[in-house]
């Protein structure tokens, strides 16, 4: 008997639109390895805040499936990323997370790039070397007003509308003076898909957290999307507060549904993410000036999710590592003269996501084993709770509508 493997274009035509998806989209590695091809490969993926490169030669580096990258500051201040895979024989020549180097030296037989990415010295290569045919691979890199996006393709997608359209929300806080005032990153043992799909409503909120349902609200619009793009007049009147004092709030979801942005406010008197809801942070990073203006939410497929307040901002970046394995790394940002210990306290900034954090990934954790079940079937998204959820499962599958080839996947 011949057992069918149903193809990955197979299962998104029957895909029942308002359901999850069928296990194979959440365990197999073969879809892992198309959403590597097809959406990681391809897309612009948010990296990291610039002004974690603060100074000449400070870099990071990041693993997106196979594909390493080193990103770095050069002696022109300008940021720029390069596959970290040496011209010689292909050595990482970055291996630490992040650090700070004069040149780019490849540990192996010292090849010397300059920070700009140029071959330097070259030992004993003979007479015909030339090293101009051996400078480092660029990867395509845009700064956002302080956020550092990259892309591996060689021919990426238009990056210039989504800077256009987000640039005003994003610029009023003033990230080119913010500092980082701490960095987590956690692995959680679940399918990227499922860190998004935790992430895109707050269903699981009241019950799974009780530090962030201090100052984050229940309501679904907050973290949904309403199929007909309005909003409640309640949230359009704090849109129009925000935007008369000059912070861009409007909702603005795109057309093919990668990005949103709004600025949403935050539970009764809250102001930040704090245990009490007051402010973290004495001097606040960027213009805003309303204290209660809440949290400009700003989400990317299929890399970030953001939060910038009036004191202070909170940046996410989701890789993944696994077809049951992603990444999380969220990263506090600060005015830049603001002074821990006088203007902000480190634990009270940052406990409340530490928190959240957690929770989110022992739920996603939780919601990962029951998958691996060979009882899991689809169910159904809350229409009222589960908007978000929906929303970014449709952009999911229609991006991946878009893959060059179908794949097999093992029989269900
Ligand atoms: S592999 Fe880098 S110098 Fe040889
Ligand atoms: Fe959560």
């Amino acid at each position: 008997m011949t057992i069918h493997a149903p193809s990955v274009r197979e299962l998104l035509a029957r895909r029942a639109p308002g359901f999850s998806l069928e296990q194979p989209f959440y365990i197999s590695p073969e879809v892992y390895e198309l959403d590597l091809q097809a959406i990681f490969y391809r897309d612009w993926l948010y990296a990291i805040p610039a002004c974690q490169l603060g100074k000449t030669g400070s870099y990071v580096t990041l693993r997106i499936g196979a594909y390493e990258v080193v990103i770095v500051r050069g002696r022109d201040a300008e940021i720029r990323a390069f596959h970290n895979s040496c011209r010689h024989r292909g050595s990482l020549i970055c291996a630490a997370r992040e650090g700070q180097v004069a040149r780019l030296v490849c540990p192996y037989h010292q090849w010397t790039y300059e920070l700009d990415g140029k071959l330097i010295w070259a030992n004993d290569m003979g007479p015909g070397f030339n090293a101009a045919d051996y400078g480092l691979k660029p990867v395509s890199l845009r700064n956002l007003g302080g956020l550092i996006y990259i892309c591996l393709s060689d021919s990426p997608p238009d990056f210039d509308l989504f800077a256009q359209r987000i640039r005003p929300y994003v610029e009023v806080h003033d990230l080119v003076d913010a500092k980082v005032a701490f960095t987590s990153t956690i692995v959680e043992k679940g399918n990227w898909k499922l860190v998004w799909e935790n992430n895109r409503e707050c269903y699981h909120c009241s019950s799974n957290h009780p530090a962030l349902c201090r100052s984050f609200p229940l309501d679904p619009e907050i973290a949904g999307v309403q199929a007909d793009g309005c909003v409640s007049e309640r949230l359009q009147a704090h849109f129009d507060r925000c935007e008369a004092a000059g912070a861009p709030a409007q909702f603005h979801l795109s057309a093919d549904g990668q990005y949103r942005a709004a600025r949403m406010p935050l539970q009764g008197r809250a102001v930040s993410y704090t245990m009490d809801g007051k402010a973290a942070v004495a001097r606040n990073l960027g213009r805003v000036a309303p204290s209660d203006a809440g949290t400009l939410l700003l989400f990317h497929y299929p890399s970030t999710w953001n939060h910038f307040l009036p004191d202070h901002s909170l940046t996410f970046r989701v890789t993944p590592v696994g077809p049951t394995e992603t990444e999380v790394t969220t990263t506090w940002l600060v005015h830049k003269d603001a002074v821990e210990g006088v203007d902000y306290d480190l634990k009270r900034l940052s406990e409340v996501w530490i928190a959240t954090n957690d929770e989110d990934r022992e739920i996603v954790e939780t919601n990962q084993k029951g998958i691996l079940s060979p009882a899991y079937g689809p169910g159904p998204y809350s229409p009222g709770q589960e908007s978000g959820v929906s929303q970014f499962v449709d952009w999911y599958a229609e991006a991946l509508q878009r893959a060059p080839a179908p794949l097999q996947v093992a029989a269900e």
